[in-house]
């Protein structure tokens, strides 16, 4: 028999796109391709672009110029684009790159198949109305105790810096019962710990027996779910946060308190140009309720310094915001204007401006992260264990809060639930011992 063809993914970006990777892989599988993790060797080189904040297009070019060579080596070398570049400049990237052979959007994954069996270039950027997920495989073995699963897609937001609802759509919710077949096909293979992915999730409106579900509900069925231990979900909108999601903090005890809500600015001024439709004190009041539910709750945000317009004292304002809140985790970026949203029509602040800034965030964003950390010295915590540590006999595992532990338990499988006190912190990880069974 033939040696199956290899397949090559270079993935950028957020979850989403490492979820679709994943996916990716698999229908390609069904092909006969297995993945290898050297470009030279591949059969087929696919790049998942992210347009979100990066010199994405550029970046892009890069990697497909460095492909020439390897074209040139084995004519028969198949190139692929998807993710939201693929969406966004599709037809662009087949004019100025002759060795690309498709481009396929982030709607269109399950075309993949038939579009890398094809001669000539050829291009799938639709939005079509069916589940993409429906037409892939099921998922094949997993890389452990924990995984994403998608959810929903899509946004209808438009924050005015952001071209998610450009490139991915308008959001779309899968239904309940194949997010349900997923997750028990996942815990069946040894998954413990699942986090429902959406680029707005807690807009999730799912059909379930002809009515549609929330977020909280979905989550509610989820916890029911034997064998499942942990439930998480990303990304939120303040806005989508409804008095039953805020219960669910609460009152199920599977949902972990970690929170991530971005809320990229502390001004109103800021947060009105950017769209956002609620104020900083809105914010905080919602803050508020999500604690009394959940006191013990670890809180991560989103952050953009200098979008256009923002004065000294506005800036000041997102710090003070950040004072007020205490997060245990945050992503801070520096402004970038993405071409065709309305926020690029805008003049930017200079350079040194926004980059002393994005410092002045980050500084204080760490600085809490610390002392997020440091306060469970101490603790008991419990820990998934997910992978073997660098050092011999130790096994790395994630805390309810998300939080890395280093543990030295020489015993230790990967999988298991254990309870650890922790001992130390470091920049981004917990140590700590084992003390239970
Ligand atoms: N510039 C800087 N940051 C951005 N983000 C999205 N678009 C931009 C942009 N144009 C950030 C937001 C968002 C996160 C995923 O990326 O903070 O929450
Ligand atoms: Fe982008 Fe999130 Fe705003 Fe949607 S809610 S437009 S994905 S930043």
């Amino acid at each position: 028999m033939a040696d199956p063809k290899k397949l090559f993914i270079k993935t950028y970006g957020c979850q989403m796109n490492v979820y679709d990777s994943e996916r990716m892989a698999e229908a390609m599988g069904a092909d006969g391709y297995v993945t290898t993790e050297t470009v030279d060797d591949a059969d087929m080189v696919l790049i998942n672009t992210c347009h979100i904040r990066e010199k994405a297009s550029e970046k892009l070019y890069s990697d497909l110029g460095r492909l020439r060579k390897l074209k040139a080596a084995k004519p028969d070398l198949k190139v692929g684009v998807a993710g939201c570049v693929a969406q966004a400049e599709g037809a662009e990237i087949l004019r100025r790159m002759p060795l690309v052979d498709l481009v396929v959007g982030p709607q269109a994954y399950h075309r993949l198949p038939e579009m890398a069996r094809a001669k000539g270039q050829s291009i799938d950027t639709d939005f079509p109305l069916e589940d993409k997920f429906d037409s892939l495989p099921e998922r094949a073995a997993t890389r452990g105790p924990t995984a994403f699963l998608t959810v929903q897609e899509g946004c209808d937001k438009f924050c005015a810096f952001c071209v998610v609802p450009y490139t991915r759509g308008a959001e779309v919710s899968r239904p309940v019962d194949r997010i349900l077949t997923e997750a028990r096909g996942l815990v069946s293979k040894g998954v413990r710990d699942i986090t429902l992915l959406g680029q707005n999730v807690n807009a999730y409106h799912g059909s379930h027996q002809g009515r549609d579900l929330t977020l909280a509900k979905l989550l509610r069925e989820m916890a029911g779910i034997d064998g499942l231990q942990r439930l998480r979900y990303t990304t939120s909108h303040p806005n989508d946060m409804d008095d039953d999601l805020i219960a669910a903090h609460g009152d199920l005890p599977k949902l972990m308190p970690y929170l991530h809500l971005p809320v990229q600015s502390g001004s109103d001024r800021i947060l009105k140009a950017m769209n956002r439709k609620h104020t900083a004190e809105q914010y905080l009041r919602l803050i508020e309720r999500i604690r009394e539910a959940r006191p013990d709750i670890l809180l991560s945000s989103d952050f953009i310094a200098g979008f256009p317009g923002e004065t000294e004292a506005e800036f000041e304002e997102t710090l003070d915001l950040i004072r007020a809140v205490g997060f245990g985790m945050a992503y801070s970026f520096k402004y970038s204007a993405r071409p065709g949203t309305p926020a690029a029509e805008k003049p930017e602040l200079p350079a040194e401006v926004s980059d002393a800034r994005l410092q002045r965030l980050q500084t204080l964003l760490t600085q809490q992260q610390r002392a997020a950390q440091e306060a469970m010295v101490g603790r008991e915590v419990d820990v998934l264990y997910e992978k073997p540590g660098r050092l011999a006999g130790q096994m790395i595992g994630k805390s309810d809060h998300l939080h890395a532990v280093h543990v030295d338990d020489p015993q230790g499988k990967i999988g298991e639930l254990v309870r650890v006190r922790v001992s130390a912190s470091s920049s981004n990880s917990l140590a700590g011992t084992r003390i239970s069974r």
